[in-house]
């Protein structure tokens, strides 16, 4: 086994490396503190594997991105989203038998309870629906008390089935409270895009017909999202299930890191981003300059990645989905020919070549999702639905995982150092 060696304060420390399936290498600190007394400092975690995972790899020079060993590019144009949910969360694909039980027993739990149903009634009608989801999913772990224990492999199995079957309608319920409609109960023939768009789209008044376009499209985006290895939403689902706590309160917890824009929220803000050009409040290239300058809060919302440093593998077949869709849809799109503009003008750009910066999973989803008719703020949710498969892929890894430890990062304090207590009327 290779080594690294490390000098602090004239001693020399030898450190283990661990080497990955595809060469990747981690310097192991684990009995760093103990030997040496010092820990390592890293924000933001930039440098720093809190896990070895069988489940995801990507690398982000060369644009890579594997669920389980198979390239994103063959699933998204050949497998299904429950499909992929069923390789990430088990490891293999499933033979035909089981991706029937599988399928079946998804669409046979997507009912929710009847006083669950009721659960929205107590939210305001602006709420954002990502906290709804995040509160629905909390809210989960009230009802179904019977599958709470993470060492329980009976009881994880039953909760994973129930969290993926009962999603898209958590999901379409946090939208339909905002608009007032009534909540329809889930049919359990349609496919798992097909009934959620019923669930977002259809009233009891009339029979909704699911255009197989959009389905296919949604299906495509949810297998796009469906894992990402260790990214800050994920780590936030590890984290806390590292407490043992269950997965419900896991995944909901796993929403909340999601929402914020510089992760999952995005794809919000690039669209919010795109349509502000398109109304004429300033030119892409005066937008441009203002990024560029580092205008306080004024970023190109869906461009770089922590990771990806050359291309985002997900950016390119979503960029071409996009038009595919727009085409079948014969939908025209004003802002995406703002987003292809200011794609080709970023990246012919000095300051975005120079921090490899490229577009990235959020700049042309919102475009997508737009012309399939969801509403702008419930883009973030449907990351969500298809990040699920990959936050229970990784809580359930973590909870089989030999080094099981809770999750506990150190600091280097560099507050005020030791004072006494002065009462209130002797401060000056
Ligand atoms: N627009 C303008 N400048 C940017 C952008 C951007 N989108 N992203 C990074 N930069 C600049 C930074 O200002 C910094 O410049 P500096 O060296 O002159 O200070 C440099 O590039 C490095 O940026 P960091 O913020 O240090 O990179 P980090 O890896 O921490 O951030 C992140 C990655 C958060 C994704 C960032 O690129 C960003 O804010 N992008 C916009 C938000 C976005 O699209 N998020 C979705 C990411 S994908 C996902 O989570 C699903």
């Amino acid at each position: 086994m290779s080594e690294a060696i490390l000098t602090h304060n004239g001693r020399e420390y030898r450190l283990p490396v661990a080497t990955g399936s595809e060469g990747e290498q981690g310097i192991d600190i684990t009995a760093l503190r103990k030997q040496s007394g010092a820990i390592t400092l890293d924000p933001g975690y930039v440098n720093t594997g809190a896990c070895k995972s069988a489940i995801t790899f990507l690398d982000g020079e060369k644009g890579i991105l594997r669920y389980r060993g198979y390239p994103i590019e063959e699933l998204a144009e050949r497998s299904t989203f429950l499909e992929v949910a069923y390789l990430l969360i088990y490891g293999e694909l499933p033979t035909a038998v089981e991706l029937d039980a599988w399928t079946d027993s998804i669409r046979h739990h997507s009912m929710v309870h009847e006083k669950m149903r009721r659960f929205y009634d107590a939210l305001p009608k602006e709420a954002h629906p990502m906290a709804v989801c995040s509160a629905a999913l909390g809210a989960l772990s009230t009802f179904y008390q019977d599958s709470l224990d993470p060492r329980d492999p009976q009881q994880v199995m039953v909760s994973i089935h129930r969290l993926l079957a009962k999603m898209p309608t958590i999901a379409a319920y946090s939208y339909k409270t905002s608009i007032g409609q009534p909540r329809l109960y889930p049919k359990n023939h349609l496919d798992y895009a097909s009934g959620y768009l019923r669930m977002m789209f259809g009233t009891p008044c009339e029979e909704y017909e699911v255009d197989p376009v959009v389905a296919k499209a949604l299906d495509t985006l949810w297998i796009l999202h469906a894992d990402h290895e260790q990214n800050c939403s994920t780590s936030t689902v590890r984290l806390v299930g590292s407490s043992l706590a269950n997965l419900f309160v896991s995944v909901s917890a796993g929403i909340c890191a999601l929402w914020g824009p510089l992760h999952g929220g995005a794809n919000q803000k690039v669209i919010e981003m795109l349509q502000r050009i398109a109304d004429g409040g300033d030119t892409g290239k005066q937008f441009l300059e203002r990024v560029k300058r580092q205008e306080e809060g004024v970023r190109l919302m869906g461009f770089g990645h922590r990771v990806y440093k050359n291309f985002d593998p997900r950016a390119k077949i979503i960029k071409k989905a996009c038009f595919n869709v727009l085409e079948q849809l014969h939908v025209q799109s004003r802002l995406l020919d703002v987003a292809v503009e200011l794609e080709e003008q970023a990246l012919a750009d000095d300051y975005f070549v120079e921090r490899k910066l490229y577009p990235n999973v959020d700049f042309y989803s919102g475009i997508i999702y737009q012309a399939i008719g969801i509403p702008v703020n419930m883009f973030t949710v449907m990351f969500a639905i298809g990040r699920l498969p990959g936050w229970i892929a990784q809580w359930v890894e973590l909870q089989g995982d030999p080094n099981f430890k809770i999750g506990r990062p150190r600091q280097i304090y560099t507050g005020a150092t030791e004072r006494h207590y002065v009462g209130v009327e002797e401060r000056g």
